[in-house]
């Protein structure tokens, strides 16, 4: 098998790699544009650890091909931040204690970002099923579900919380 040269739309970047036809998006990100940020746990579709954009939904980089994404914009963890500026949704993370070992973060933080770019308020019921995809053994999930609804209403203040109003 031959490798074969692709141009990729990566956090609004072209950027040329050339792949094996059967490479998966996760593996390019990871081992040839070394955008680690997205994670490999299952490697089969089942944890979300992986999760990136396609054309602003979240997809699984690990059961997408890399040649699939050609044509497309992919969105990474790496993607959210502005610089040295966390997003508002990061930053409710930290400020809500929704991290811990962090390596179901990457891929709770753009499941959650998708579902705010599409429901800006969110209810607590539609951010647990937005994240049902994304499996974290940590936390219990309680803070990430408070961060996510949180980031989407800020007016609803919690104590101690310091994410931008
Ligand atoms: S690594 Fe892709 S879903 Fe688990
Ligand atoms: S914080 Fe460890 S798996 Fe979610």
């Amino acid at each position: 098998m031959e490798k074969i040269e692709i141009t990729l739309n990566i956090n609004d970047k072209p950027c040329e790699v050339r792949v094996f036809p059967n490479d998966t998006l996760l593996e390019v990100l990871r081992d040839e544009l070394d955008l680690t940020g997205s994670k490999e746990s299952c490697g089969e579709g089942v944890c979300g650890s992986c999760t990136v954009h396609m054309d602003e939904k979240p997809v699984r980089a690990c059961l997408t091909l890399a040649m699939e994404a050609t044509g497309t914009r992919i969105k990474t963890v790496e993607g959210l931040a502005n610089g040295d500026d966390l997003s508002d949704l990061q930053q409710s993370f930290i400020d809500h204690g929704a991290v811990q070992c962090g390596f179901c973060t990457p891929g709770m933080l753009m499941s959650a970002d998708a579902l705010l770019n599409e429901n800006p308020k969110p209810d607590e019921k539609t951010v647990r099923m937005a994240l049902a995809g994304n499996i974290c053994r940590c936390t219990g999930y309680a803070k990430i579900v408070e961060a996510v609804g949180h980031a989407g209403n800020p007016q609803d203040h919690c104590p101690d919380c310091k994410t931008k109003e």
